[in-house]
């Protein structure tokens, strides 16, 4: 089976730069408790009127402009987020649409900090069987409209930042070469301890002036459950991977861990036996930015230099659902 390979990457990160000392002016929070906890200094804000899929937009072209494509060469798109345009449809038809392409598939997938990976596993097995030869796997987030900015809300507020990455799957020329497992895994036991219950659609109507009220539409979380689970399930992960794919951990050159919390893959890091400079980490600079964190750390991590072809690299995430999961790729 021929093996899928990413063949473009792309990010782009909103212009405007929200730091912990501006959330402090605007509720009871401040940069020491922020960078304590979190490793947070700053993040990206979207402006008024700009959506989800436009973020998408331009880390797609960037991503295409590392592939030598063009809009019309791709034949089909995973969109990753959990702040899509809309409701409905999809965010990846919109994206198809400023892209100013028609007809393609497009597929929408919905888990949170581990989307980008379950979008990839999906695009990837669509190459392998040769169903499509050409995919564009996007992560993207605008959360700044749906935080709390108030004490009631600082928990999330503070750790979430708007921003896209992407990249182009495609069959691979050399065997060697390309995404060699994934392991996903999710525990929807733990639904309801990171969530936005907003659209609770057993409700007639579903939306009130009294959950508006309620502050429903924001997300609620139990932050402490979160960095348990996380700390577990991630090292977790990455053994599974290392022995499905006969590797030890020593073989790995970098791992790109999601980004919600540098304390937490401080934690999984030194757990695992891995040092700090070999779990990448862009926190400080950009927050959670959920589906977009891995695609974002690739396209960073390949300007810097960090990894060249025959890299061995591990993307590893967790996050709402409860959802996780790990990827191992040969660059
Ligand atoms: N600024 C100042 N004080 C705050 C803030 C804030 N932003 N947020 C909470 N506090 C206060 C609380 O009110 C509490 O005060 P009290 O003791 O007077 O009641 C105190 O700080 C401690 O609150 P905790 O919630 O217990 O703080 P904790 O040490 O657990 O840290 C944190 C909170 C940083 C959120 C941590 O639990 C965490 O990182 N958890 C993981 C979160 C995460 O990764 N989420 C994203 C998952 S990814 C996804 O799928 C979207």
């Amino acid at each position: 089976m021929t093996r899928a390979r990413i063949l473009g990457v792309g990010r782009y990160l909103p212009e405007r730069r929200v730091t912990n000392f501006d959330l402090a002016n605007m509720f009871e929070t401040s940069d020491e408790w922020i960078q304590q906890r979190t490793g947070i200094v700053e993040r990206r804000y979207a402006d008024e009127g700009v959506y989800c899929s436009d973020l998408a937009l331009e880390a797609s072209r960037e991503a295409l402009k590392s592939a030598g494509m063009k809009p019309g060469d791709i034949d089909f798109i995973v969109f990753a987020t959990l702040s899509p345009d809309h409701h409905f449809p999809g965010t990846g038809v919109y994206l198809q649409r400023k892209l100013g392409i028609t007809d393609i598939g497009c597929m929408d997938i919905r888990n949170q900090c581990t989307g980008f990976l379950y979008s990839l596993a999906v695009a990837d097995a669509f190459v392998r069987i040769g169903m499509y030869k050409r995919v564009l796997v996007v992560g993207s987030e605008v959360h700044s409209s749906a935080l709390n900015y108030t004490k009631a809300g600082r928990d999330v507020a503070v750790l979430f930042g708007d921003g896209a990455g992407a990249v182009i799957v495609g069959p691979s020329d050399d065997p060697s070469r390309g995404i060699i497992s994934s392991h996903l895994h999710a525990d929807g036991r733990f639904a309801d301890i990171l969530m936005l219950e907003i659209f609770n659609i057993s409700k007639k109507p579903y939306i009130t002036h009294q959950t508006l009220d309620e502050g429903r539409q924001y997300p609620k979380m139990v932050g402490r459950e979160v960095f348990k689970m996380a700390v577990t399930k991630i090292p977790e992960v990455v053994h599974e991977a290392l022995q499905a794919s006969n590797l030890k951990i020593e073989d790995i050159d970098l791992f790109l861990p999601h980004q919600a919390n540098l304390r937490i893959n401080q934690y999984a890091a030194q757990q695992l036996g891995v040092p700090e400079e070999k779990f990448y980490s862009n926190i400080q600079r950009y927050g959670n930015t959920t589906a977009g964190s891995l695609p974002i750390a690739l396209s960073e991590v390949l300007e810097q230099g960090l990894i060249k072809e025959g890299s061995l690299i591990m993307m590893v995430a967790f996050g709402s659902g409860f959802t996780w999961g790990a990827t191992v790729i040969r660059w």
